[in-house]
């Protein structure tokens, strides 16, 4: 079988989940695993959250009330959008399954210089304002450390340390030719994901990372060089756990900025926000005749998949009862989105209003790390 990449920086979308966990050992979380955990998310529930590796160790961690980390990141390199949601409710989510969880939050400044060309002055700028989106979304700002990656030596110091042991064609083999920057930015990644780990942030500990499919490259070579360095550190091999990668709003795999009409952003206004949802991707009929007839098709639908299942239908017997009403032909479009926008625009009416209250929060947590 020819092997396939992945590429962390392009654009491109994941077709083949089942061969991604084949070749790569990403396995399915089973229900047996679901019973485990305390309480089980909706994108657990609903297998957005396809996958993982050794979230058995967290689900140990959680029941022997033990210490463990959740670490992720996210490039500043924009207002915060359903995508940058999603990673924030799953860190958030871990970070509440225990109170002995810690979060470590990265914001991957120097990424998204090396990616995107933004610069640090910048980039300051949108980090306050994603900040300001992850508190209102529910994360406790007395269980986090939040740091920019350029200011933070301690990951700086441990992407160096790393350099010594990856070599070029360790590199090119996972990711292909990239500019060095982009090489950098994966063991600056790793360091990230490491520095909980280290005696000044406590010492070896379980640690969940929760990304999106396509960050899996970066999670192997930080498993990779977390073995390489066991016997100077402990480490204990990350965790981590894949969600899939969503379509846009016009139901393009590939998320572009070059396509506003595709990204729905959470501070966006409510005008907007309803234009976007109006036009969006369905899995309706040519025609309401035939709609009525054959039913419209929910598994290929925006407004189902991408927005009700995933972002803003929490109850599990209402999605299902939407879902048979659509493949019955007993609700059109339209009348579909009026129902869906409803919901929505509820949804971030309140959002917004909620992050009014946590602006000053985001400036003092983004300068202190931490808010005791
Ligand atoms: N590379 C991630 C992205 O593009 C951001 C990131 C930086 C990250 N450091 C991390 C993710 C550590 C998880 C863990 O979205
Ligand atoms: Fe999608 Fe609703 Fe249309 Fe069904 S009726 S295809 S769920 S918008």
């Amino acid at each position: 079988m020819e092997g396939f990449r992945i590429d962390p920086w392009g654009t491109s979308y994941i077709k083949d989940y089942k061969r991604l966990m084949e070749e790569f050992g990403i396995k399915p979380i089973t229900d047996e695993l679901k019973s485990q955990l305390p309480f089980v998310h909706r994108l657990i529930r609903r297998n957005i959250i396809f996958g993982h590796r050794d979230l058995e160790k967290i689900i140990a961690a959680i029941n022997e009330k033990k210490e463990y980390a959740v670490m992720t990141g996210i490039k500043p390199s924009g207002p915060f959008h359903l995508g940058s949601k999603l990673t924030a409710e799953e860190f958030i989510y871990f970070q509440k399954l225990s109170p002995k969880a810690f979060g470590f939050f990265a914001i991957a400044d120097l990424e998204a210089y090396a990616d995107n060309r933004i610069p640090l002055s910048e980039s300051y700028k949108i980090s306050l304002d994603n900040l300001t989106d992850l508190l209102a979304l529910g994360l406790d700002p007395r269980r986090v450390y939040v740091y920019r990656q350029s200011e933070e030596m301690k990951v700086l110091r441990l992407a160096f340390i790393f350099s010594r042991g990856v070599t070029y064609n360790m590199l090119e083999a996972i990711y292909g030719e990239k500019p060095f920057g982009l090489y950098f930015s994966a063991l600056i990644q790793a360091g990230d994901i490491l520095s909980p780990q280290l005696p000044e942030n406590g010492g070896p500990k379980p640690t969940i990372v929760p990304v999106g499919a396509d960050q899996d490259p970066h999670i192997r070579l930080t498993r990779d060089i977390a073995q390489r360095y066991k016997s100077d550190y402990n480490f204990i091999l990350p965790s981590a756990t894949y969600h899939l990668l969503l379509r846009d709003l016009t139901g393009q795999t590939k998320m572009s900025k070059r396509n506003p009409m595709g990204i729905l952003y959470l501070t966006e206004s409510l005008e907007s926000a309803r234009t976007k949802i109006m036009n969006a991707f369905t899995g309706g009929r040519a025609t309401a005749k035939e709609q009525r007839k054959l039913g419209g098709e929910p598994e290929k639908c925006v407004i189902y998949i991408e927005l009700l299942a995933t972002h803003f239908m929490e109850n599990d017997d209402e999605l299902s009862e939407l879902y048979h009403k659509c493949r019955r032909g007993e609700i059109l479009c339209g009348e579909c989105k009026m129902y869906a926008w409803e919901i929505i625009s509820r949804w971030l009416k309140e959002h917004q209003e909620k992050r009014e209250k946590f602006k000053d929060l985001a400036i003092k947590l983004l300068e202190e790390h931490t808010i005791s």
